[in-house]
C-alpha cells in the first residue's frame, strides 16, 4: 500500500482493488486458525451463534462507520480523525490502533511462521502418519529452538518486502486470483471433511448449541473473534474506505466484506470439526487445532499431496494479505506522524515487531497475552469509540451524506444511526466489562 495518505493518494488501480484489499485484510489466519480454534475451546455452537450476532448487530456497523470515516477524510485514520474533529483528542483511537497493529502483527507472524514450515513439510510430503504423528510434528516443530523462530522471521521480511513493492504490484494482483481459489479448496476440503466416518458428530458440536457452555468470558470471545476476523476496530478499514470512490454503497461493502469473511470462517469450521471427531481428537486443541486436523484431511484425499501444497502456500497468502493492512498502520503513521521516511518505517518496525514476536515464540504466556489484549480489549475499545464518534461528533447529517453519497436513498439509515449511538457502544462496553469481571452477570 505505498503512497497511502500521500498527496497523489493513487494506492489502487481499481474499486475492486480497494474492496478485494479489504476482504484480502479481513480473511485470514484469523477465519482458518483462530475461528476454530477459539470456537473448539468454547464449547462450540454457541460460540458460533453469538459470533454471527457479533458480526451482524456490530460488525457490520462498526465496519461500515469505520469506512464512512475514512472515506469522509480522505485520509488514513489519524489524519481523518484530525481532520474531521480538529483540536479534539479523537486522534488517539488511531494511536491505540497502532498498537494493536504491533500486538497483533507480533503473535499473527508466529502463526504465519507455522504456516510456512507447513508448506515447507507439506513439500516434502512429510506431513503424512496416523493422527497421533501428525499430533506428533506440530508438537516437535513448536519445541525446536530454532524453526519457529526463523520462519516468523521470514514471514516479517516477505511483509516488509511487499509494502516497500507498494499496492499495485503487491496486493490487488493476488488477491484477486487468489482468495476465490482459497474458497474453492475450502470446498474441496469440506466435503471430503463430511464424508468421513462420524462426521455428523462434528457437524452437531459446530451448529447445535449448548447454552450452557455460555458465560461472560465465552461472549467476550466471541465478540473478539468477530472484531479481529473483521480487522476492525483499529483503522485498518478506515484507511481503506478512504480509497473508495463516492459511488460506492459504503454499508453494502461492509455486508459484503463482513459475509464473505463470515463464510469462509464457517467453511473452516466445517472442514475441521468433523475431521477432530472423525480421528478421534477432541477440538480443545488450544492454538495449534488447525495444523493437527488438516493434515488428516489430506492424507485421505486422492491428491492429497498437491492439495496440502496449495493450501499452506494460499494460507501464507491469506496471511499475507493481512499482515500487510497491519504493517501498513503503523508505517502510515511514523511516516505521517513524524515525517519519518518510509523505507526507514518499514524496516524500524518489522525489527521491532521481530524482538516482540520472538518473545511470543518463547513464551505461550505472551503469546496470549497480546492476542488477548489486542483482539478482546483494543478492538472492542476502538469499536466503541469509533461508532461513538459518528453517532456523537460527525452530525447526522454528514453521515447519511456519506452513506447516501452514490446517489440513491438507504433504507437502513435510521437502524443504522439507531445501533451506533445507543446499541453498539452500551453493547460492547457492557460485553467487555462483563468478560474481564469487572461486572458480573456470569
Ligand atoms: N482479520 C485478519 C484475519 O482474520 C487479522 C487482522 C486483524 C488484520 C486486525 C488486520 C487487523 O486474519
Amino acid at each position: 500500500m505505498a503512497n497511502l495518505g500521500s498527496s497523489s493518494r493513487d494506492g489502487f488501480s481499481s474499486k475492486f482493488g480497494v474492496i478485494a484489499a479489504a476482504a484480502g485484510s479481513a480473511i485470514g489466519l484469523g477465519n482458518i486458525w483462530r475461528f476454530p480454534y477459539v470456537l473448539g475451546e468454547s464449547g462450540g455452537g454457541a460460540f458460533l451463534l453469538l459470533y454471527l450476532f457479533f458480526i451482524i448487530a456490530f460488525g457490520v456497523p462498526v465496519m461500515t462507520s469505520e469506512l464512512l470515516i475514512g472515506r469522509k477524510a480522505q485520509k488514513n485514520v489519524f489524519g481523518a480523525f484530525k481532520s474531521l474533529a480538529p483540536g479534539k483528542p479523537w486522534f488517539l483511537v488511531g494511536t491505540m490502533g497502532v498498537l494493536a497493529a504491533f500486538l497483533i502483527l507480533s503473535f499473527y507472524s508466529v502463526v504465519a511462521g507455522w504456516t510456512i514450515e507447513y508448506v515447507y513439510l507439506a513439500v516434502k510430503g512429510s506431513l503424512s502418519g496416523s493422527p497421533d504423528e501428525i499430533n506428533m510434528i506440530f508438537e516437535e516443530f513448536k519445541a525446536s529452538q530454532f524453526w519457529p523462530y526463523f520462519w516468523t522471521i521470514v514471514f516479517l521480511i516477505l511483509t516488509a518486502l511487499i509494502i516497500v513493492g507498494g499496492v499495485k504490484n503487491g496486493i490487488e494482483k493476488y488477491t484477486k486470483i487468489l482468495m476465490p481459489l482459497l474458497f474453492i479448496l475450502i470446498i474441496v476440503l469440506d466435503v471430503k471433511a463430511l464424508l468421513l466416518p462420524g462426521a455428523g458428530k462434528g457437524i452437531e458440536f459446530l451448529f447445535k448449541p449448548d447454552f450452557s457452555k455460555i458465560n461472560g468470558e465465552v461472549i467476550l470471545a466471541a465478540m473478539g473473534q468477530a472484531f479481529f476476523s473483521l480487522s476492525i476496530g483499529m483503522g485498518v478499514i478506515a484507511t481503506y474506505g478512504s480509497y473508495i470512490p463516492k459511488s460506492q454503497n459504503l454499508g453494502k461493502t461492509a455486508l459484503s466484506v463482513s459475509l464473505t469473511d463470515t463464510l469462509i470462517a464457517v467453511l473452516a469450521g466445517v472442514a475441521i470439526f468433523p475431521a477432530v471427531y472423525a480421528f478421534g481428537m477432541a477440538p480443545e486443541q488450544g492454538e495449534g487445532l488447525v495444523f493437527k486436523v488438516l493434515p488428516n484431511i489430506f492424507n485421505q484425499m486422492t491428491g492429497g499431496y498437491v492439495f496440502s501444497v496449495m493450501f499452506f502456500v494460499l494460507l501464507t497468502i491469506a496471511a499475507l494479505t493481512s499482515s500487510i493492512s497491519l504493517l501498513e498502520v503503523i508505517v502510515a503513521y511514523l511516516s505521517e506522524e513524524y515525517g519519518m521516511k518510509r523505507s526507514y518505517a518499514i524496516w524500524a518496525t518489522t525489527l521491532v515487531v521481530s524482538v516482540l514476536a520472538m518473545l511470543c515464540v518463547y513464551s505461550v504466556k505472551v503469546f496470549g497475552s497480546f492476542d488477548f489484549i489486542s483482539s478482546n480489549v483494543l478492538l472492542p475499545l476502538g469499536g466503541v469509540l469509533i461508532v461513538l464518534f459518528v453517532g456523537y461528533v460527525m452530525k447526522k447529517s454528514e453521515v447519511r451524506a456519506e452513506l447516501e453519497a452514490h446517489g440513491k436513498k438507504v433504507v437502513y439509515f435510521d437502524i443504522f444511526y439507531f445501533i451506533v449511538r445507543y446499541i453498539a457502544p452500551v453493547a460492547i462496553m457492557f460485553v467487555f466489562l462483563n468478560g474481564v469481571g469487572v461486572i458480573n452477570f456470569g
